[in-house]
């Protein structure tokens, strides 16, 4: 990959603020007489990606992520005499990946229109044709992106966010981009898609004093295992999803209603369906908790998958556990509304 980027190289761009520079010259038909066959190459090649393997889709959007604190291509240089690149700087490092899709890509457009197009510029599409064959929306996206002749593995170590990194220092990365909390949790929601490894998340789930107790009791509960009603009740993951599906179809937002509703579960004394108990005699419950009361719904559509699930298997299946699985399944079914709202903010502060 270096050689190709090295050789359509005209300018290296380190930071945000020079991308910004040059965000005026940036056009969705930057090739469209040098390079009229881009798009179709670009896709195509992302759509036998994602076709041999889904997750690609996800690791492209990342690439281009850890790439776009610059949005110059130079995460794709390797290493030379004059300079240590970005692969390994510590977020990337046996992380990141989908270099050699980038690769293909690029050799099929040199093969179409040599020396014409930035290495930065094939990431950019991409990564938005990735989201898109992952059930996203599209986005158009300017091109016009020129490639770096250097980097920088400091620069990437300061510049982007680590899975150790503290919540002030997430804001404080974002923010050096002219990024705010409120954008970082909007671009967060990329990670609806692909995988971490272990080691990226197992301290936050033990022993970090920074997460409430009982929502990591909750998640890091030994017993909790996804095959846990395998045989006790087959058909539970069919049966909340079907209802689900159902409850999306009859209206669209009460994907994020039931997600809402877990998540309010899952703060009070963990994620065990108190948010779901009516009032007694003997305690005044959740429902009409100050952010709950009039606010929080979804009970219903809950209330018939377990029914549909007592059916089946009648006292085996925890209401917790029907929660957990129908924000999951709304989550799904209303993704192409998460990946709008990533859209837009990777449009306005990223991909132009
Ligand atoms: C808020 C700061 C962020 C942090 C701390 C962070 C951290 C991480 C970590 C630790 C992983 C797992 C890496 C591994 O285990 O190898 C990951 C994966 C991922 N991240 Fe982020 N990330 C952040 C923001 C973003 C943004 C803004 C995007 C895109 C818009 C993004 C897209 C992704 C994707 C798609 C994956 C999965 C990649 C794959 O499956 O290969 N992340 N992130």
């Amino acid at each position: 990959m270096a050689k190709f980027c090295n050789d359509f190289a005209v300018l290296g761009f380190l930071s945000l603020l020079s991308c910004a520079a040059i965000n005026a010259q940036l056009s969705p038909t930057f090739y469209s007489s040098s390079c009229p066959n881009l798009h179709s190459i670009v896709r195509s090649g992302m759509a036998q990606a994602v076709n041999r393997e889904r997750r690609l889709g996800a690791s492209i959007l990342r690439l281009f992520f850890h790439d776009c604190f610059g949005c110059d291509g130079s995460i794709l240089l390797d290493d030379t005499a004059t300079f240590t690149g970005e692969k390994n700087a510590g977020p990337n490092a046996n992380s990141v990946r989908g270099f050699e899709v980038i690769d293909a890509i690029k050799s099929n457009v040199e093969a179409a229109c040599p020396g014409t197009v930035s290495c930065a510029d094939i990431l950019a599409l991409a990564a938005r044709d990735g989201v898109v064959l992952l059930g996203g929306q599209t986005w158009t996206v300017p091109l016009g992106r020129r490639d770096a002749t250097t980097a920088s593995q400091s620069a990437a170590n300061s510049n982007l966010a680590s899975s150790a990194s503290s919540l002030s220092q997430l804001i404080s990365i974002f923010a050096a981009k002219g990024l705010n909390a409120r954008d970082m949790t909007a671009l967060s929601g990329a990670h609806t898609v692909g995988q971490a490894r272990c080691v990226s998340f197992r301290s936050r789930i033990y022993n970090d004093a920074k997460t409430n107790a009982s929502f990591f009791a909750c998640i890091a509960n030994g017993q909790l295992s996804p095959g846990f009603y395998r045989r006790t009740c087959p058909t539970l993951e069919s049966t909340v999803k079907s209802a689900m599906t159902q409850a999306v179809n009859n209206e669209h937002r009460m994907g994020a209603s039931i997600l809402r509703l877990f998540f309010h579960d899952c703060f009070v004394n963990g994620c065990d369906a108190s948010i779901l108990l009516d009032d007694t005699a003997t305690f005044t419950g959740e429902k009409n908790a100050r952010p709950n009361a009039k606010s929080v719904r979804g009970y219903e559509v809950i209330d018939t998958i377990k029914s549909n699930v007592e059916s089946a298997c009648p006292g085996v299946v925890s209401c917790a556990d029907i929660v957990a699985l129908a924000a999951r399944d709304g989550v799904v079914l209303v993704s192409l509304s998460l990946s709008l709202s990533i859209y837009i903010y990777i449009y306005i502060y990223i991909g132009s």
